[in-house]
């Protein structure tokens, strides 16, 4: 079914590829992204010519703007990306975190549900808003704990973590407030093409390419479950489409790993790609201080999303990984381009005081 969508932080990682996702498939969409150091809009370069897609520069908390796009573009959906979501950033300083996350997250549901009140009967029962969310918000698993699943009880334990739980919690009184149609969802670690390279994957790789230390924090042995970026945007487009307002659905890759396995595995793919006379990149491999606060292990038990709308991951860690590391071996000029500018100024903040190797 084709639908016009008002996608929020389409410009970002995860939400630039659902945006090429559904207009691949024919729907409307209509982006709205501050642009902040992670929005990219070389990331939507391939609908530049598109008529299926509009993109606006803006604030979801500008509320007079998204009530004038609502009212102009009539959204079936909204699905709301835009976020802060960087945890190491959180450490540094949360104030934008709070902004984004909970007061622009509450000016968006108030949005939607002004807009909302205005549908008959027909588009009002058809609308969705979907808020994505993390995993994080669970906080952390010892190593033989069962996976989360939706009725985990909540336990964020980083200030972006904080900052999406609240924002969670907003949505959930909508729905059960005011009956506005939401639902949540909770995914797992993403990766894949166009991830902003101050996250584990893309870091590793570009530093791996340049034969630079690969700063692994504390022990390397916390363990996130990984999930390729394209099947966390089939299981939303499934929500979107299917999904039960006022439920929740928590979405995983199954694929647990430890920090510095999925380094290691970097160092391999990089060492077939690129191979070089120096000798193996895992060498390069160099252990620094831990993030304060560092969760453990996250893990998400997706029996739910697959028993009820079918969805299931296509990508296993190996071929998304080699996807993905092509991915950023063909795309230098995206590189170089996001690496300029606030990167520079993030790496020296975020690892000159850690020790170790200098990335
Ligand atoms: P990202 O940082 O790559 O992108 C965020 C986007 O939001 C950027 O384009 C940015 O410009 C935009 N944005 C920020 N503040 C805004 C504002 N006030 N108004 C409008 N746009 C704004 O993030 P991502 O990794 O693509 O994550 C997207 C969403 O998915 C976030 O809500 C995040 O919490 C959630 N999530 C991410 C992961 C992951 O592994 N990356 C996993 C689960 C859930
Ligand atoms: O679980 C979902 C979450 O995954 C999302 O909600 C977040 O938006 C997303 O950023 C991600 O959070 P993490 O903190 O797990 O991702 P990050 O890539 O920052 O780190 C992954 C793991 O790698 C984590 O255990 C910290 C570690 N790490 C990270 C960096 C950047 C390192 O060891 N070295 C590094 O330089």
């Amino acid at each position: 079914m084709s639908a016009v969508l008002f996608v929020t932080g389409g410009a970002g990682f995860i939400g630039s590829s659902f945006v090429l996702q559904e207009v691949a498939r024919g729907s409307r969409v209509i982006t709205l992204d501050a642009l902040t150091y992670a929005g990219n809009l070389a990331n939507l370069s391939a609908l530049r010519d598109s008529e299926n897609h509009v993109f606006v520069h803006g604030k979801i908390g500008d509320g007079a703007l998204v009530a004038s796009l609502l009212a102009t573009h009539r959204p079936d959906a909204i699905v709301h990306f835009a976020a802060e979501s960087h945890v190491d950033r959180s450490i540094h300083s949360a104030a934008s975190f709070v902004e984004t996350n909970v007061v622009g997250s509450f000016r968006l549901l108030e949005a939607a549900r002004a807009y909302w009140s205005t549908l008959d009967a027909e588009a009002a029962a058809r609308f969705r808003f979907v808020h994505v969310s993390t995993d994080e918000v669970y906080g952390s698993l010892e190593p033989d704990d069962p996976p989360f699943c939706e009725t985990t009880a909540y336990a964020p334990n980083s200030p972006y973590a904080a900052s999406k739980a609240a924002s969670d919690h907003f949505a959930r009184a909508a729905f059960h407030t005011h009956g506005l149609p939401v639902i949540i969802t909770h995914c797992s670690n993403n990766y894949g093409p166009r991830q902003f390279p101050e996250k584990l994957i893309p870091l590793m790789i570009l530093n791996a390419v340049e034969r630079k230390p690969l700063p692994v924090y504390g022990d390397g042995r916390n363990v996130r479950d990984w999930i390729y970026v394209g099947d966390h945007c089939e299981a939303l487009g499934a929500i979107v489409r299917d999904g039960r307002p006022g439920e929740v659905y928590d979405v995983g890759g199954g694929a647990e790993m430890a920090n510095i396995e999925v380094v290691h595995r970097i160092c391999d793919l990089v060492d077939e790609f690129v191979p070089d006379a120096r000798g193996p990149r895992r060498a390069l491999v160099s252990f620094v201080a831990d993030r304060p606060g560092h969760d453990r292990r996250y893990a998400i038990d997706s029996a739910k999303i697959r028993r009820e709308l079918g969805w299931t991951p296509r990508e296993t860690f190996d071929s998304g990984l080699r996807r993905t590391v092509r991915w950023y071996l063909e795309h230098p000029t995206w590189v170089a381009e996001v690496r300029s500018g606030d990167y520079r100024r993030w790496i020296e903040l975020n690892y000159g005081a850690r020790g170790g190797g200098r990335t």
